[in-house]
Parts: C-alpha cells; structure tokens; sequence
C-alpha cells in the first residue's frame, strides 16, 4: 500500500513509499483493529518533520510514514475486540507509550521518559498511508453525525488537553468562575481553542497578526469571539480594553510572546503554552516585574502536549456541541482538500505557502 513518508534528517525528503498492507495480528491477543483511512489532516509539524526539523523513524525503517491528523472507518476486527464493529468511524491518538508510571497508567501525554513515540512524528509511523492496525485503547469512536469534521478530532483535542489541564489546576481556587479569556493565535488550533472556550460561555478575545475582515476573524465572530489584529493593537493595549484575562491558551508559535501573555495574565489565572518552537529565539524581558506580578497574584503558566484518549473524547464530544450551537462552522475550517495520496507535492507546497488555509487535509479514500 501507498504511503507519505520522508528520510528524517534529510530536508524536503517526502515521497511516496510503499509498505505491506498490515494485519489484525499485529496486535496481539486478537485486540487488533484494521482501520481504512479516509482522510488525514496535516499541519506545521508536518511541514517540519519534511524541513528535516525534527522527526525520528521508526527501528528498522529509513524512513518515516507522516501524517498524525488521522480519521478512517473500522475494516475488520480481531476475534477479542468488542469496542467496534467494521462500519464504525474512528480516530486514533498520537502518542503511544513509554515506560514511565505516567505511560502504564494510560496518560503517556505526561511520560517523564527521555524518548517519546509520536505516530507520524516520532519513532512510530503515521497515518498518510490507506490502512492501519492499532489496539481499540488508542483508537476513539466518532459518531455518524460529525464525521464530515471527524479529521478535526486530532487538531481539537489539543488545546482540549490545555484548556482541560487549566481548569483542573484551577481547582486550588475552591471557587473559579473564568470570564474572560484570550487565545493567542488565529491559526486551527487558536480558532479551535477559541470554540472551546465559547462552548464553555467565556468571553473570548482572538488575537492574530492579519487584520480583520478574513476568514479566520469571520470565524472568531461567527463564535460571538472578538478577534483582535496585533498589528492594529498590541496585546497590552487591548488587554486593558478587554482583560484582565482569566485564561490565555497561547498558540502562536512565536515565544517572545510567551512573555507578553505573563504580563496580562490576570490575578490568579492561568496561562497555557502550547507552541512547539524549535528555534533559539531569545528575547530581553522586565524579569522583576513579571516574577514580582506572579507572586503576588497567584497565577499559573502550564505547558501542555497532546494527549491520551480523554482528551480526544473531549473533543469529540465538543465537536457534536459545536454542531448543534454553530450548525456547519467546523467544516468551514476544512479549506483545502486535496485529492489522493499521490498529490504529496500539491499538499505541501500548499501546506507551505497557500494563504488562507486553515486546514489542509488530503482525502485518501470515500471509503466506497
Ligand atoms: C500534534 C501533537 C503532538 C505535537 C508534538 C502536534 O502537531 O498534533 O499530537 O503531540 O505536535 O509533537
Ligand atoms: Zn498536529
């Protein structure tokens, strides 16, 4: 069967590769799942897994299958698996575990081991290939009425995971009624940072570079969100219009910002950095200020990678309320399909440098 790949370590590698198609027995215990693909998401990590950035193949591959945005429709089942039924439409996580006590306990997004294993990332393969075998306890149902969006599971339990993280460590207030809150970012994950933060009913200010009008802030607005140009006002100004925020979800990508969101975090809030920066950006900061405004107001900053099954199952489940509250918005954010898995080319030279796309996703197969 066809695959995406790339040689890690060696920039703009990607090709096509060719690979068994795999079996149920894979798994063993006969728990394995055989899943067809039908389409597959990409994003930045992609783009600089192919940049040679970072990326790891798995043990006894030169290559590495890409693709980690996965969603497809159960094909067969091993004799001991009762969680599907072929006809099911599923995605799987990302991560897979190590061995630390975070990995045995099924919270291998939290592994304190050196190594990680990343589907299409790191050390495993990923998911722009027509079929693969997993275990039913990485692979997460998504029902019939949303599976025109299922390939935004992936994307959307991101920052599920950070904003699920925040209010869990807000439990140490007793009382913690957020109002207000700023997402950093108006690329897939800050809009769908956004969603969820207006399915929890806070008042949400987006804050991207390009100014407004343009899909992404149309999409902001359609969510009853304030979307915010930093080139028109930086984030200090606006943060005294509209802050001080309770929770900032910061998904930029550019970490002098990282600072910035310290200073305007509000008392007792938290700040969730979810930016992976590979760079060696460095930057001059009012140290003082912002330890001294720390301390004395009780806040929080949580970094936050992504993430066990909970967190997919989060946003599945946010996906069905964003369907029935903001009828048709999360296909808005599916712009650029592309036709086929030998299109790898057309994908990332979209993926580098088409204006506008939200998403990118190739459609391996309708499944007919
Ligand atoms: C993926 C996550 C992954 C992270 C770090 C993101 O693009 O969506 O699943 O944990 O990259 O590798
Ligand atoms: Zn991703």
């Amino acid at each position: 069967m066809k695959a995406i790949a790339v040689y890690p370590g060696k920039p703009d590698s990607i090709h096509l590769a060719d690979l068994p198609k795999p079996g149920l027995d894979e798994v063993p215990d006969g728990r394995g799942v055989l899943v067809r693909m039908l389409r597959c998401g990409v994003d930045g990590t992609d783009k600089e897994i192919n940049a040679a950035e970072y990326g790891k193949a798995p043990e006894g591959f030169p290559f590495l299958v890409i693709g980690h945005e996965n969603f497809g429709r159960v094909e067969a089942i091993g004799l001991s698996v009762t969680e599907f039924r072929p006809g099911d439409h599923v995605v799987a996580t990302v991560r897979r575990p190590g061995s630390s006590i975070y990995d045995r306990i099924g919270t291998y997004d939290m592994t304190t081991d050196d190594v990680y294993f990343e589907r299409g990332i790191n050390l495993r393969h990923g998911f722009l290939t027509e079929y693969y075998v997993d275990d039913p306890e990485y692979i997460v149902m998504v029902p019939d009425g949303i599976k025109h969006v299922g390939v935004l599971v992936e994307p959307l339990s991101v920052p599920e995971k950070g904003v699920l993280q925040a209010y869990e460590i807000q439990r140490r207030l007793r009382v913690w009624r957020p109002r207000r809150a700023a997402v950093l970012g108006a690329g897939t994950i800050g809009l769908l940072a956004t969603l969820i933060l207006r399915l929890r009913g806070l008042d949400v200010t987006t804050f991207g570079r390009t100014p407004r009008p343009y899909l992404n802030s149309d999409l902001v607005e359609a969510l009853g969100g304030r979307y915010v140009s930093t080139t028109e006002m930086p984030l200090r100004e606006a943060a005294t219009a509209r802050g001080p925020f309770d929770i900032i979800y910061e998904a930029t990508g550019f970490s002098p910002l990282v600072f910035e969101a310290m200073e305007v975090l509000g008392k007792n809030g938290v700040l969730v950095l979810a930016s992976v920066t590979g760079g060696n950006r460095r930057v001059e900061v009012p140290a003082d200020k912002i330890n001294l405004d720390f301390v004395l107001g009780n806040k929080v900053m949580v970094g936050t990678v992504n993430g066990n099954r909970e967190y997919f199952e989060a946003a599945v489940r946010d996906l069905a309320m964003a369907e029935t509250q903001f009828p048709g918005w999360a296909a808005r954010l599916l712009t650029h399909p592309i036709r086929g898995l030998d299109n790898f080319r057309q994908m990332i030279e979209i993926l580098t440098s088409a204006r506008g796309a939200i998403k990118v996703f190739v459609e391996i197969s309708d499944g007919g």
